[in-house]
């Protein structure tokens, strides 16, 4: 892999040297750039020994340009990672600013980019920074999490840029992950190219009041994947979400929602052009009845306090209904005896195909890999634990067999 290394102004700059070498030792080529805050920490010549290319490190250099100008040098890079990316950076990329070598790389590539934010904690904390990491997040960077612990000023807390191995295995995992998309959507072509798929993804959430809600913990992930490879392999995808921080994949028509009540209606709009519908979300079984349109206060010398819960729609029963329904896919998410409540799930709500996965004791929601036992009436697959992308193209290529009886 072609890996560009920007190294930003920061006390951990030292710890970009070590992260080189061991891209370099794993056969990956490095070239790195480094802002003019990065050179106030570290010698250019250090990181140059370790990659065996000189740094490169200005926008205006006529003789770097002539070699390898950024745009080049933007299409050279199979992956970009920033390591550490100081507050400043991320503030500029947040702009979309271009006034070094490195804000304009970033802005001039389609390459997926990497972050390892390493600052001061109240830095960090701060809700410019937090706010910059969200949007940059959204757009579909990369952002590693900070460690905790002792910093270089003085301070404890969060902020510590992760440690170099951890950095280059979180590169190595993130081209895995797009390899196998990569891989299962060009397999899956033959089937779903320009086939109608609605997905639906995350959690519902349910007010009680303006700033509180009855919600659940699913991330979404599942949904996104599926609706990633899907959309590699050439189909028309409409995923619609419940609020999660998830980049909106490539190709993908987005929709978001927040109730189940907004799910159901987005559905009942687009379900009909469907030719298989994926229902991946964990909708809330139940909304209160009228939520408060005040925050709620509480009252002194009252110790209890009652919701009135009434049943939402059951979107998927509902689409299975229909006379022109889709291929319809259900998701059971359950604790115990997973298999034999999927089955009834599959009956109960007349599915053509149930996903059933085990959650809770750290399984299922909120993480990357998962394992999935797929149910047809007349079939079984049990697909053991790997990450969701490749989840997703094992499920689309089960789908496509049931499709096709
Ligand atoms: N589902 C839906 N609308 C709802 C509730 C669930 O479309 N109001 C869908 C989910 O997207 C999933 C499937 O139904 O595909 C199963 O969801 P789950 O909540 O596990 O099923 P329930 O019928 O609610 O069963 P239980 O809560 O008893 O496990």
């Amino acid at each position: 892999m072609k890996i560009l290394l920007g190294v930003t102004g920061g006390i951990a700059a030292y710890k970009a040297l070590e992260l080189t070498r061991l891209f370099v030792k794993a056969g990956h080529q490095v070239q790195v750039v480094m802002t003019s805050g990065a050179k106030e920490f570290i010698q250019p010549l250090s990181f140059q020994a370790l990659s065996g290319h000189p740094v490169r490190d200005s926008l205006f250099d006529a003789n770097q340009e002539a070699g390898m100008g950024h745009i080049e040098l933007a299409r050279w890079a199979d992956q970009i990672v920033i390591a550490p990316a100081s507050a400043e950076t991320l503030a500029k990329l947040r702009m979309g600013r271009a006034d070094d070598l490195l804000t304009t790389l970033c802005l001039a590539t389609d390459r997926p980019i990497m972050l390892a934010p390493a600052m001061n904690r109240l830095m960090w904390r701060n809700a410019a920074t937090q706010e910059n990491v969200a949007v940059l997040k959204q757009r579909g960077l990369d952002i590693l999490p900070p460690a905790s612990g002792e910093q270089a000023c003085g301070e404890v807390g969060e902020g510590r840029m992760p440690e170099p191995q951890a950095i280059f295995e979180a590169v190595m995992h993130a081209e895995k992950a797009r390899l196998q998309t990569q891989q299962a959507g060009s397999e899956l072509k033959a089937f779903w190219q320009n086939k109608a798929l609605l997905i639906t993804a995350g959690p519902t959430y349910e007010d009680i009041d303006p700033v509180r809600f009855i919600g659940n913990r699913s991330s979404g992930k599942m949904g996104f994947a599926i609706a990633e490879v899907a959309a590699k392999a050439g189909a028309q995808v409409i995923l619609i979400t419940g609020p999660v921080a998830l980049p909106t994949p490539e190709g993908v028509k987005r929709i978001d929602v927040r109730s189940a009540r907004q799910m159901f209606a987005a559905v009942q709009q687009h379900y009909a052009a469907a030719d298989c519908f994926i229902s991946a979300a964990a909708v809330a079984d139940f909304r209160v009845e009228q939520p408060a349109s005040q925050k709620l206060k509480k009252q002194q010398d009252v110790e209890e306090m009652t919701l009135t819960l009434v049943k939402n729609p059951d979107i998927v029963a509902w689409v299975a209904a229909q006379d022109n329904k889709p291929f319809v896919v259900g998701f059971a998410a359950e604790t115990n005896d997973v298999v034999d409540y999927a089955k009834d799930k599959l009956r109960r709500k007349k599915l053509d195909m149930i996903c059933a996965n085990q959650v809770g004791e750290g399984q299922g929601f909120e993480r990357d890999d998962n394992a999935l036992t797929l149910l047809t009436e007349t079939s079984e697959k049990v697909l053991p634990t790997m990450s969701k992308h490749e989840l997703a193209g094992a499920l689309l290529r089960f789908v496509s067999q049931s499709m096709q009886g």
